[in-house]
C-alpha cells in the first residue's frame, strides 16, 4: 500500500525510478507520481492511474537529473486524482515530499499553515508535510526534517528533495517500511526490497524515527533526535527471479505452484534428522510450556491462518487458544495474562493493525512469537520470536503461498509446545511429522490436477454467489476460500459453518447459489452429506472437496474435488488449493486481472 522509491547516484535518476516503482506495484495504487532534481530545478510529474499513465505522461520530455523521489499512492485521504498523487511540493516549488501513511493531526496543521497565508492545492494529509519541511527550512534539510517529525502525528515512511541540496534525500520512517540500498557511486531508497534488486543486495532496514540521509556517495544515519547512528547492512541472498513470474501468467499462479517447494522449505529447516521438531532457531524452550493460553491475532487470509491455529493448538497441544481480528482485538480492551503466548500471523509483517496488536501485547508483559514471510519486517524485529515462513517474495495481492507456510509453521509450532507441555505421546508427535512431510508431495498432486478445477470454473464462474461451508478445520478453509473468491473474482461469497446453515445462510439458497463444501473431516462426514442435500434440495449447484478415493458425496455433490487423504488436523494445507485454482479460474473466465484486483492492497499499512 503506497510504494516508495529514491534514487541518486550517476544514472538519469527517472527510468532508476520508473522501474523501481513497477516491481512495488504489487502493493496496490491507484497514482504514480515522480519528482527530479537536475539543472531544470524540481521537476515533478504525476498521474493518476496505472504507471503507465506516468510513462506516457513523460514519454515526450527528457527529464534530466540523477537525484529523485517516486511514489505509487494508495488514495486515503483525498480521492484518486492528478493533483492528489504524490510527490506534493512546497509553494515555491522547490522541496518535494512522498509519504506512505497517515497524518493523524493533518487537519490542525492544515489550519496552522494556512492561517501563515499557505494555499492548497490537493486534499491530501501528505501536502502538510511538504509545507511544514518549507518552513523550517533554513539551509538543512535534515534539521527541517527533524523538526517536522516533532509536529507531526501518525505512521510515515517519508522521502524528501529540496532543490537547494541536490544530489540529497532525507528519508525517515515511523510504522510504515522503508529499506535503504547502498550501492557503487549510487544509493536507493524503496518500500520493500524487490524494487532495489536490480541495483543492489546490500540494504540497511530502518526502525522506527530513524533518518537516512542519500547522497551519490555515502548514506548517514540519524536517530529521531538528529543524532548520528550507525547501521549494519544486511545481505539480500534471494533472486530477482524469484520475484517475477517464472513463466506464468500471473504472479497468483505461480504463487500456488510454488506450494510444495514453499512447504518442503518451512518444513525442512525445522525438523532434525530423527523427525523430532527443532525450534531452537527461534528460541522456543522450556519456558514457553508454562502459558495457560496462547492468543493469536491477525488479519485477512493471515487471521484465518489463526483460526486454523486455534483448531490445531487446543487438539495437539491441549491449550486453550483466543483468536482474534487485531483490529478487533485492538479496540476491545482485552485481558492480559503475563503468562500468555501471543502468536501474531502476518505475511508482509506490516499490517498496521497487526503491529499495533503486537505492540500491545508486548506492553502488558506477554511474550511474542511472529509468523512472517518478510525478512527484517517491523513484526520480525520487533517480536521476541520470530518463525519465517521461507515462502520466498509473494506478489500477487491475494495470499497463497504465504498462507499454507503460515499453516506449516503453526503446526510445528503445535508440535513441539504439545511436546514441552507434555500433551503429545512421542509415537503421536512422530505420527504428525510424517504426515506433515508428505503434505508437499500431495499438495504436488493436487497441482497435477488443476485442469478439473479450471474446467468445473469455465462451468460455474458467472454464479451470482458462492457459499463456503464445512467443519472444524473445513470451516476455517471455507472462510479463506470465500474471501479468495471474493477479492479477486468480485464474486459474491460467504462462509459459514456447515452448522449454522439452518441459522440463516440457507433462506439465501436459490439456484443460482453454488456452495462449495469442504468435506475432510471423516467424524463429520454425516452431518456435511445432510447439509449438502439441504442445500441442494433448495437447488444449489454443490461442488465437494473431499479424499482420494472417496465416494461418499458422489451421489449428492454436483462435482467433486479429490485431494489426497491426510488426518483431519492437517487437511487445511491441501483443502486450501483447490478453492485458490477455482478463485484464479473464475478471475480469469471473467477478464479479470488476479494479480491486482480492484481497491485491495497487498500489504495494508494504515488503518
Ligand atoms: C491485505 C492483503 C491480504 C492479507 C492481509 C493481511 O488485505 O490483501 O492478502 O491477508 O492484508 O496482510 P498480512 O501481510 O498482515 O498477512
Amino acid at each position: 500500500m503506497c510504494g516508495i522509491v529514491g534514487y541518486v547516484g550517476d544514472r538519469d535518476a527517472t527510468p532508476v525510478l520508473v522501474n523501481a516503482l513497477r516491481k512495488l506495484e504489487y502493493r496496490g495504487y491507484d497514482s504514480a507520481g515522480i519528482a527530479v532534481i537536475g539543472p531544470e530545478g524540481l521537476v515533478v510529474r504525476k498521474a493518476k492511474g496505472a504507471l503507465r499513465r506516468l510513462e506516457e505522461l513523460i514519454a515526450t520530455e527528457t527529464i534530466r537529473g540523477s537525484c529523485g523521489i517516486g511514489h505509487t499512492r494508495w488514495a486515503t485521504h483525498g480521492e484518486p486524482s492528478d493533483v492528489n498523487s504524490h510527490p506534493h511540493t512546497d509553494v515555491s516549488g522547490r522541496i518535494a515530499v512522498v509519504h506512505n501513511g497517515i497524518i493523524e493531526n493533518h487537519a490542525k496543521l492544515r489550519a496552522w499553515l494556512e492561517g501563515r497565508g499557505v494555499a492548497f492545492r490537493s486534499q491530501t494529509d501528505t501536502e502538510v508535510i511538504a509545507h511544514l519541511v518549507d518552513h523550517h527550512y533554513e539551509g538543512d534539510l535534515l534539521k527541517a526534517v527533524v523538526a517536522v517529525m516533532g509536529r507531526i502525528e501518525g505512521s510515515y515512511a517519508l522521502a524528501v528533495v529540496c532543490e537547494d541540496e541536490p544530489g540529497k534525500i532525507v528519508a525517515v520512517r515511523k510504522d510504515s517500511p522503508l529499506v535503504v540500498g547502498l550501492g557503487k557511486a549510487e544509493n536507493l531508497i524503496a518500500s520493500d526490497v524487490p524494487a532495489l534488486l536490480e541495483y543492489t543486495r546490500e540494504v540497511v532496514y530502518l526502525e522506527d524515527k530513524e533518518i537516512a540521509v542519500l547522497t551519490r556517495d555515502r548514506v548517514d544515519f540519524f536517530d529521531g533526535a538528529g543524532e548520528r547512528l550507525s547501521k549494519k547492512p544486511s545481505h539480500v541472498d534471494w533472486d530477482v527471479a524469484a520475484a517475477e513470474k517464472g513463466g506464468f501468467e500471473h504472479f497468483m499462479l505461480k504463487e500456488i505452484h510454488e506450494q510444495p517447494k514453499a512447504l518442503t522449505d518451512t518444513f525442512r529447516a525445522r525438523v532434525d534428522g530423527d523427525g523430532k521438531v527443532n525450534l531452537s532457531e527461534i528460541g522456543l524452550d522450556e519456558s514457553w510450556a508454562r502459558a495457560r493460553r496462547v492468543v493469536i491475532t491477525a488479519c485477512g487470509t493471515a487471521w484465518h491462518a489463526g483460526v486454523v491455529a486455534k483448531y490445531a493448538f487446543e487438539r495437539i497441544a491441549r491449550i486453550p487458544v483466543d483468536v482474534d481480528i487485531a483490529s478487533e482485538f485492538r479496540y476491545r480492551s482485552p485481558l492480559f495474562d503475563p503468562s500468555d503466548i501471543f502468536i501474531i500471523i502476518s505475511q508482509s509483517g506490516e499490517t498496521a493493525d497487526t503491529l499495533a496488536a503486537m505492540r500491545m501485547a508486548r506492553s502488558s508483559g506477554a511474550r511474542v512469537i511472529a509468523i512472517t514471510n518478510v525478512v527484517g519486517s517491523t513484526l520480525a524485529r520487533e517480536a521476541d520470536l520470530v518463525m519465517y515462513t521461507w515462502a520466498g517474495p509473494e506478489i500477487a495481492v491475494a495470499s497463497t503461498k504465504a498462507f499454507t507456510t503460515q499453516l506449516m509453521c503453526v503446526y510445528l509450532i503445535a508440535i513441539r509446545l504439545a511436546a514441552l507441555r507434555g500433551a503429545l505421546a512421542d509415537a503421536d508427535a512422530a505420527r504428525l511429522v510424517g504426515e506433515l512431510s508428505r503434505l508437499p508431495d500431495s499438495a504436488r498432486a493436487i497441482l497435477d490436477r488443476q485442469a478439473e478445477i479450471q474446467r468445473f470454473a469455465s462451468q460455474s464462474f458467472n454464479k451470482s454467489k458462492a457459499f463456503f461451508m464445512g467443519r472444524l478445520f473445513d470451516y476455517a478453509i471455507s472462510l479463506e476460500s470465500a474471501l479468495k473468491l471474493k477479492e479477486i473474482s468480485y464474486t459474491h461469497s460467504e462462509a459459514f459453518a456447515a452448522g449454522e446453515l439452518k441459522h440463516g445462510p440457507i433462506a439465501l439458497v436459490d439456484d443460482s447459489t453454488l456452495v462449495v463444501a469442504i468435506c475432510t473431516q471423516r467424524e463429520l462426514f454425516d452431518k456435511m452429506d445432510s447439509n449438502i442435500k439441504e442445500v441442494k434440495a433448495r437447488g444449489a449447484t454443490v461442488l465437494v472437496v473431499t479424499f482420494d478415493g472417496e465416494s461418499y458425496f458422489d451421489a449428492t455433490a454436483d462435482a467433486v474435488f479429490r485431494v489426497p487423504e491426510a488426518p483431519g488436523e492437517l487437511t487445511p494445507i491441501l483443502s486450501v488449493i483447490p478453492c485458490q485454482l477455482y478463485a484464479y479460474y473464475c478471475a480469469i473466465q471473467r477478464g479479470l486481472d488476479p494479480d491486482k484486483p480492484r481497491n485491495l492492497a497487498k500489504s495494508v499499512t494504515v488503518e
